[in-house]
């Protein structure tokens, strides 16, 4: 019988679902940060150390023909105009396993 290899710690950060909001200067021109802080307080809220949050630079979304600010991904989906109601629905959707 094979031994698993991972500590607590690593378990957890596997099951945890990435969110990053996209702060780059479109998405922040188009709103990224108005809500950031709410966002922020939701989640940990609601799901505390099962989502990992981070805010990072341009998801390369921007770039499309038709592109819709502000972006937002969780895990690997991309989020266009993203608003807290749409991450919060795309992070239940990965928690139920219909995302
Ligand atoms: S600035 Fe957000 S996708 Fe480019």
């Amino acid at each position: 019988m094979a031994e698993c290899a991972l500590s607590n710690a690593d378990a957890d950060a596997v099951r945890a679902i990435s969110l990053m909001i996209c702060m780059g200067t479109c998405c922040y021109v188009k709103g990224a940060s108005a809500h950031l802080d709410d966002l922020v307080h939701v989640v940990q809220q609601k799901y505390g150390d099962a989502v990992h949050i981070s805010a990072g630079t341009c998801l390369g979304q921007c770039l499309l023909e038709n592109n819709e600010p502000p972006y937002a991904k969780v895990d690997d989906e991309i989020i266009p105009r993203a608003t807290i109601k749409k991450i919060l629905g795309c992070i239940d959707g990965k928690i139920s396993g219909v995302g």
